[in-house]
């Protein structure tokens, strides 16, 4: 059983060990096929933008956001979002997803995309992007490919192809 008492927090450095091992756990060998993660592999996520969920001196879980381009337009990516499977059903993941998205928000961000289930990710202010407008390096069911649109941005206004923002 576990303890459910937890804090959301900043990630840091010393949390990455940790994360790798959820997302290991949670999305197994194949994650490295999926397409969201060959555009994370492109380039480092956004730390100041990522949150662990901490229960003492452990990480329970993660969110990670990476800047991109969707089009010409810079645009952040939620993911991976996972939680250790001792501390599911707790509210852990949803609060995960709308602490990163009011970063984002408030760091003067216009879209949070991500690639995950509608019925999740909607009640968390995500919607469906319109079939083809959007392409990521890889195949995506586009039922599965979400924006949240912040700051006065419209979906309608981000187009084409999604790569990691180069800021160097
Ligand atoms: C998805 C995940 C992050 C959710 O974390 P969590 O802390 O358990 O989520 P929450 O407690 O905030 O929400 C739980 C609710 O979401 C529902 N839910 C979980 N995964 C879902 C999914 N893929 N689609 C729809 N609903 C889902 C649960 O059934 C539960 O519903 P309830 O509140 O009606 O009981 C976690 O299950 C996980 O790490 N899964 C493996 C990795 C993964 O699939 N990540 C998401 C990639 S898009």
């Amino acid at each position: 059983m576990s303890d459910s008492a937890f804090s959301l927090e900043p990630e840091l450095p010393a949390h990455s060990t940790e994360i790798e091992s959820i997302n290991a756990e949670a999305f197994g060998p194949g994650r490295f096929a999926r397409a969201a993660f060959r555009i994370r592999e492109q380039g480092p996520h956004e730390q100041a933008l990522s949150f662990v969920a901490r229960c003492g001196d452990r990480v329970i879980g993660s969110v990670r956001l990476t800047r991109v381009l969707i089009g010409e337009k810079p645009a952040l990516l939620l993911g991976p979002l996972a939680v250790r499977p001792d501390y599911k059903n707790l509210g852990i993941g949803r609060q995960l997803v709308s602490t990163a998205v009011e970063a984002a928000r408030v760091s003067g961000g216009k879209a949070v995309l991500l690639v995950g289930d509608a019925p999740y990710y909607g009640p968390l202010g995500f919607e469906r992007i319109a079939a083809g407008t959007v392409a990521l390096p890889g195949p995506v069911d586009p039922a599965r490919l979400l924006v949240a649109c912040l700051n006065g941005a419209e979906p309608s206004e981000f187009c084409g192809n999604v790569i990691h923002e180069d800021r160097t």
